[in-house]
């Protein structure tokens, strides 16, 4: 149960990045990417208060992954498969979403929802340990998706900025963690978590390898990208000189 101090979205004294009113003028807008089982998974969310990134969040990184044209991605903390659905789609045939986690549920779930979708061909579903599964991979990812438990944000970070390609993204969900980040007193949902979170974005952002930024959308998205000394250097000789 909430109390009056604890920032949280049901919680009218909470810190909410983004107004309501201007987060559904922007859904408004995105109701051209309805599907059926999109649909579905949000409604068992909603009825299981299961917390999925919302469509806005799920729109989001659809782009960034399509952006850098991404075909390998590690989601840390995949539930039922809903973040994997975006990612799905942005691998395109022949890519791969390799998702970990820790209830064989929400694999039989997400199965279900993404075979329906047309997208489980393009899914590795592992249940166990997120870190101990992304131990078990090799190479390199395009992008490392974190949303596990929050108290272990610092050191899903610390494993996955190794193993992302060279212009490659680490992306994290809840970041602002429902405003507790900035929070003088706050109730957390477990001890440590918002200690956590703030450890993890401070890290991402003195990171020299490391280029991020935070989408304030829903409960925070961290964007990090790994810098490309080719890429970069190329556009920095290009410069504002030449304009
Ligand atoms: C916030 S939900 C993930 C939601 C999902 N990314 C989405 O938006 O559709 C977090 C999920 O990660 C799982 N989880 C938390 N910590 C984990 C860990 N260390 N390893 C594997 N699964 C974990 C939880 O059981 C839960 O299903």
């Amino acid at each position: 149960m909430t109390d009056r101090l604890t920032p949280t979205s049901d919680n009218p004294n909470s810190v909410i990045p983004v107004h309501p009113a201007i987060e559904s003028y922007m859904r408004g807008l995105v109701s051209k990417t309805d599907h059926p089982v999109l649909l579905e998974m949000e409604t068992l969310a909603e009825r299981k208060r299961f917390p999925i990134i919302n469509r806005l969040v799920g729109i989001f990184l659809e782009m960034q992954a399509k952006m850098i044209a991404a075909k390998r991605v590690f989601e840390f903390g995949s539930g039922y498969g809903y973040s994997a659905y975006w990612f799905a789609r942005a691998v395109g045939e022949g890519g791969e979403v390799i998702c970990a986690d820790g209830n064989i549920e929400n694999k039989d779930r997400a199965r279900n929802y993404l075979t329906s979708a047309g997208l489980w061909n393009r899914v590795d579903f592992h249940i166990g340990v997120a870190q101990d599964v992304f131990t078990q991979t090799t190479r390199h990812f395009d992008i490392c998706y974190n949303d596990v438990d929050k108290g272990e944000y610092p050191e899903v970070w610390k494993m996955a900025r190794e193993r992302i390609r060279p212009g490659g993204l680490y992306i994290a969900d809840n970041v602002l963690w429902h405003g507790r980040v900035v929070a003088e007193t706050y109730t957390d949902v477990a001890l440590g978590w918002t200690e956590a979170i703030v450890e993890h974005n401070q890290l991402i952002f003195d990171d020299p390898e490391f280029d991020a930024y935070i989408n304030p959308t829903r409960d925070g998205v961290i964007v990090a990208r790994r810098k490309d000394a080719l890429r970069d250097n190329l556009s920095s000789n290009i410069g504002f000189g030449t304009i």
